[in-house]
């Protein structure tokens, strides 16, 4: 609920069910940050008195505001927003240069507007609710010299509160905004924590905690994209806290291109966090009339450690940001052309891969890179949307229907944003790419950027996708971006603009993007940038699921996609099977491992089948039967995470608390540790649960030398009569069966003892390097 209080000066108070955030108007005009904590009770602004900080003097040399109110410094308050150049030097919120060359904007209170229309964000995309209403608060600020109208926006979205902010130009001058942030929250205190998601391409959300008692940590991207380097989600906490205990806020932003996120520790021992669109490169003409509007930044808070902040969020991402009809549908098991072939298909190799994959019980067939154009590597091709005839004699729809006529769904992969040099597009349209007029071009994986600020190129971009999805029966589209920006600049702005070039191209896209998937409401849409390299709740908003990583490496996977966790749901990171030796790592894995890891996300397969040994296929068809039947605790389930590092601990709960699935990953064996639980998290305590694991049968071959404690006769070690052996006798492993209270297991179960060197038989859990286990628990009948 979002309530306002008259008083001398207003007062605004946002509740959620657990939280409570408050700010209202100083006698100076400006908005001061009063609370962001658990739910408080107020009935008038006097009740809000004892929260309110005490302005007596200002701090040391700071400047006075306003010589009318001077016991305030700007410096030393709160404040909801904020700009250089009247005494406050924090990190700003807004930066704008005016037409008399000054740079000290002067914004004060004018009205505020409490409604239930959601609000209106331009191209950019934004939460949503299912009734199209929600709490929203608007309050305006005029600029002294009279031309500028500063709105500040709050809408509440379950515990998640979304802010933005929009610049309104109503004078008769241009200005230049060199900055606008979606939020800006100052606390009251120092000595926090920061946790950001770090990495790089097949490193992606690496999690990385860093205490900040001084100065100044920022996070960002300057490629373009919202980039694998820092992803816009953080967490700001308590030193502390853990996954279940202390005080923590989580950050998002809806938006996918240059972000930046600062946190700042003030002198006078405050912490200021701002979020928005980068303001490095940017530069916004505002004529008269217009307005910029800052993408939505989100904001929840939970005193349950890091799992109450992914708990919310994982809900706000779900009800508000996903969207369409694939939202709440099962996600089809896939198989995805990319590592089994590279560039190296045919109708042929793509029919019989799929047959073999039809047979596993694969859902969705997936043609990946190489199908267009005259594309056998990455050096041409490019937007040439057109199927290459020597690969594919009977074009795209051919393909479709002979895959269809396998009883699988056709997708296809696209990467539309790009071209090459080496294409009929470019031919034709070489001023669709974006590069500096006169000067050399840095190219990324031979390709370019095509200028998505340009109607003619987003028009260009609709037309020849939808002709695409037009011509035959596709009903999932994977949209890769390879490439960052360099040498951005747009040939269709003018010189003294290309400071917009960044945030226009996010805009242009967004359009494309909104068309396609309205246009196409039955497509699923996967977004993919060299795995997570656009991995934000921006491309969410249009596509359900994205790609999480090019490294489908197990072990990797479950550091990355534990990462992601902390943000996003387990339903938006697709995670694939592939094979061993890993093709990004050259690490093996076990099969069961792989899988494991994989159907903690939207599972599919990538790898060659076909060569995979009987057994192997066997084992894949098993994988898949079982996912089919906790697909829907898997992919709709709460995700609960437990202790993590060298163990991976996981849980998957159905929302009623019914069914469950847990996951345990050990990165490297510890020898003679042979003791060990499994924690599972988020079950009704008071309701019997079975807990049991799968039957497990070990490959003999993994016992080496071993064999011979047993054989009668000396075998040696991978022989072809180990090899035999090994093919008809698997060694059985430990099973699990318990029956109890959720409240008692939650407690932790004592798994049977794991392989330590000193006999073995069917009730030793066989735990190496990269093991792992799922477990499953059914509630039974009350
Ligand atoms: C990068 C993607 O992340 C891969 O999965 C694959 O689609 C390649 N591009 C194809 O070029």
């Amino acid at each position: 609920m979002i309530r306002q209080f008259d008083g001398e000066y207003p007062v605004f108070l946002l509740d959620t069910e657990k939280s409570s955030y408050v700010f209202r108007i100083l006698p100076t005009g400006q908005p001061e940050h009063v609370y962001f904590g658990p739910r408080i009770m107020a009935d008038s602004p006097e009740d809000l008195k004892a929260l309110e900080e005490k302005h007596v003097f200002p701090p040391g040399n700071t400047i006075v505001y306003d010589q009318e109110h001077k016991t305030y410094s700007l410096e030393d308050v709160c404040l909801e927003f904020s700009a250089l150049g009247k005494g406050d030097q924090r990190e700003p919120f807004l930066e704008i240069g005016f037409s008399d060359g000054s740079r000290s904007p002067d914004f004060t209170y004018s009205s505020f507007e409490l409604g239930s229309d959601p609000p209106d964000l331009g191209e950019l995309p934004g939460a949503y609710t299912a009734e199209g209403k929600t709490e929203h608060l608007i309050v305006r600020f005029k600029e002294a010299a009279g031309g500028l109208t500063l709105e500040l926006h709050y809408a509440l979205f379950g515990e998640s509160l979304c802010r933005h902010a929009v610049l309104i130009n109503q004078g008769t001058e241009p200005v230049e905004l060199d900055r606008l942030m979606s939020l800006q929250l100052d606390l009251p205190v120092s000595g926090l924590s920061v946790t950001g998601f770090f990495g790089a391409w097949i490193r992606e959300m690496q999690r990385n905690t860093i205490r900040l008692p001084a100065g100044k940590l920022v996070l960002e991207s300057r490629s373009g994209n919202s980039s694998s380097y820092v992803n816009p989600f953080f967490l700001l906490h308590e030193p502390g806290a853990t996954e279940t205990h202390g005080e923590c806020i989580g950050f998002h932003l809806i938006y996918s291109g240059n972000h930046y996120e600062a946190v700042e520790v003030s002198p006078y021992g405050k912490t200021r966090v701002v979020c928005g669109v980068n303001p490095q490169g940017f530069r916004y003409r505002l004529n008269p009339g217009e307005r910029f509007i800052t993408p939505q930044a989100v904001i929840c808070r939970s005193d349950r450690g890091f799992s109450g902040i992914s708990e919310e969020t994982h809900f706000f991402v779900r009800e508000h940001v996903t969207r369409g009809r694939w939202k709440n549908k099962p996600r089809p098991v896939l198989l995805n052309s990319w590592e089994a072939c590279y560039f190296d298909i045919s109708e042929h190799r793509l029919l019989s891969l799929a047959k073999a994959a039809k047979k596993l019980g694969v859902e969705l067939f997936v043609v990946d890179d190489g199908w267009f154009g005259a594309r056998n590597d990455d050096s041409s091709s490019l937007g040439d949307w057109t199927a290459n005839r020597k690969k594919l004699p009977g074009g795209l729809p051919r393909l479709a229907k002979g895959i269809q006529a396998l009883g699988l769904d056709f997708g296809i992969w696209v990467e539309p944003e790009m071209v090459n040099v080496q294409s009929k597009l470019y031919e034709q349209h070489p001023d669709w790419a974006m590069a500096i007029p006169g000067r050399a071009h840095s190219e990324g994986r031979n390709q370019r950027i095509l200028d998505l600020v340009n109607p003619a190129v987003q028009e260009y971009l609709i037309r020849s996708l939808s002709d695409l999805l037009d011509s035959g029966d596709i009903r999932y589209v994977k949209w890769d971006y390879n490439r960052v920006f360099s040498d951005a600049y747009s040939p269709s702005l003018p010189p003294d603009r290309q400071g917009e070039t960044s945030h226009r191209y996010i805009l242009g896209l967004y359009r494309v993007m909104r068309t396609l998937t309205e246009r196409f409401p039955e497509v699923l849409f996967e977004g993919c940038a060299s795995g997570g390299n656009r991995f934000d709740l921006g491309i969410l908003s249009f596509f359900p699921q994205i790609w999480g990583s090019d490294n489908t490496d197990a072990l990797c996977r479950a550091r990355i996609q534990e990462g992601y966790s902390y943000g996003y749901p387990l339903n938006t990171v697709s995670a694939h099977v592939s094979a061993s030796p890993n093709h990004q790592t050259l690490r093996d894995t076990p099969l069961d491992s792989r899988f494991h890891v994989a159907a903690f996300g939207v599972l599919g397969y990538e790898c060659d089948v076909r060569d995979l040994p009987q057994r192997e296929r066997q084992a894949i068809a098993g994988q898949i039967t079982l996912y089919k039947q906790w697909r829907d605790v898997l992919q709709y389930g709460r995700f609960y995470r437990g202790r993590n590092g060298n163990l991976h601990e996981w849980t998957c709960v159905s929302p009623d608390r019914s069914r469950a699935v847990g996951f345990l990953f050990q990165e490297l064996s510890e020898p003679g540790l042979r003791n060990e639980w499994f924690f599972p998290r988020g079950l009704d305590p008071n309701r019997r649960y079975r807990f049991y694991s799968l039957e497990q049968k070990v490959d003999i071959l993994r016992f080496g030398s071993l064999i011979n404690t047993l054989s009668p006769v000396h075998i040696r070690p991978d022989s072809l009569v180990h090899r035999a052996i090994g093919h008809f006798i698997r060694q059985p492993g430990e099973t699990e069966d318990y029956v109890a209270y959720g409240s008692l297991l939650m407690a932790g179960i004592k798994l049977k003892p794991a392989f330590a060197g000193t006999g073995y038989n069917d009730q030793i859990r066989f735990w190496g390097d990269f093991s792992s286990r799922m477990y499953f628990l059914e509630v039974l009948d009350e």
